[in-house]
């Protein structure tokens, strides 16, 4: 298969995750079906629909016609079968539990052409557990998604020992033709990238703030107004390959051995602080309270203005 004949998708589990990849999908024109277990759930995965639609159409990212049309696009049913019948992808989103991924895919493997493509959000089992006691384990990958898929472009793709390298080629095709931007894990590793990326700067935020060196406040600040900003456009590779004439290489001959020092002096424990909530949490508090009004002061009104920022961000990325 072609990724371009790829018109119609399957949204398999319709909470947080799944219910914005149906969004996602649906901005860019296919057929989505997005299945859940009841009528309860079910309505949940449309509210959510429509709180991530309010905030498109709020901050401008499309108009009122445009939203009706993506609200249009998406089926919602509680019928497996005429979730997957026909469809040419399926991105499954249920509960992260092994068994329970297992029992989708048998349930999805009843009805779904035996062609079409399996991506699982999963954010850690391995796809080669997922599938090993499926009918066509080579057409299932993993494709972790960043919360929330329909924002954010990163999509993680991973294989099992019997994926089809082929077709693990059209899922990272078809990704990049939708507006994500795919990166492909070469070997198994717990938490992928971007998670592991973020886990172990979160590892320094906590070892600064435990010993003293500065408050909560001040090392968001830190990130925000520093590195945060220019990662927001580049990575790192190509932060340094812009901070010398001489490129990345030159950048790492003026560096030298410099930050073995700090190397030597960071965080390296792999606990993370039993009471790191109990000397966060003040912390965070004061932060959100000396913010200027036009972020806000509470957990919704910072949601909201993220969520602002977010689409600016991506209109400027050209994503939206
Ligand atoms: N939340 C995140 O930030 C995040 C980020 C990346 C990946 N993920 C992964 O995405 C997947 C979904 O996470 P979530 O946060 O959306 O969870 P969630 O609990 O919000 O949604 C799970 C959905 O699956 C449905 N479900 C339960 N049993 C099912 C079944 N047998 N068949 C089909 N659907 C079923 C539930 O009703 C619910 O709507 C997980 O694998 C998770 O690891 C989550």
């Amino acid at each position: 298969m072609r990724p371009e004949e790829i018109k119609r998708v399957a949204c398999v589990g319709g909470g947080v995750i799944g219910s914005s990849w149906a969004i996602q999908f649906a901005m860019k024109g296919l057929d989505v079906t997005l299945y859940d277990i009841n009528e309860e759930q079910l309505a949940k995965s449309k509210a959510q629909m429509h709180k991530s639609l309010d905030a498109l159409e709020q901050f401008k990212a499309i108009t009122p016609e445009r939203r009706a049309e993506i609200a249009g696009q998406v089926k919602l049913t509680i019928s497996m079968e005429e979730a997957v019948s026909g469809v040419q992808f399926i991105q499954e989103s249920g509960p992260e539990r092994l068994e329970i991924k297992q029992s989708i895919l048998a349930q999805v493997e009843e009805y779904a052409s035996s062609d079409a493509i399996y991506a699982s959000s999963t954010s850690g089992l391995l796809v080669s557990d997922i599938a090993a006691q499926a009918d066509h384990p080579e057409r299932c990958v993993g494709a972790h998604p960043y919360n929330p898929p329909h924002l954010i472009p990163l999509v993680e793709l991973t294989s099992g020992d019997k994926t089809d390298p082929e077709l693990l080629q059209t899922a990272y095709d078809f990704y990049q033709s939708i507006g994500k931007e795919a990166v492909l894990l070469r070997k198994e590793c717990p938490g992928f990238i971007a998670n592991r990326l973020q886990l172990a700067l979160y590892r320094e935020v906590q070892d600064l703030v435990m010993r003293g060196v500065c408050s909560v406040e001040d090392v968001d600040k830190a990130l925000v107004y520093g590195p945060g900003l220019r990662w927001a456009i580049f990575g790192h590779n190509m932060i340094m390959q812009m901070g010398n004439p001489g490129g990345l290489t030159g950048m790492v001959q003026m560096l030298g051995n410099s930050g073995d020092r700090w190397l030597a002096d960071m965080a390296s424990w792999t606990h993370q602080p039993d009471n790191w909530a109990e000397v966060a949490q003040p912390g965070v508090d004061k932060e959100m309270a000396n913010f200027p009004d036009y972020v806000g002061h509470t957990n919704e009104e910072c949601a909201k203005y993220r969520d602002q920022m977010l689409i600016e961000l991506l209109k400027l990325h050209r994503k939206l």
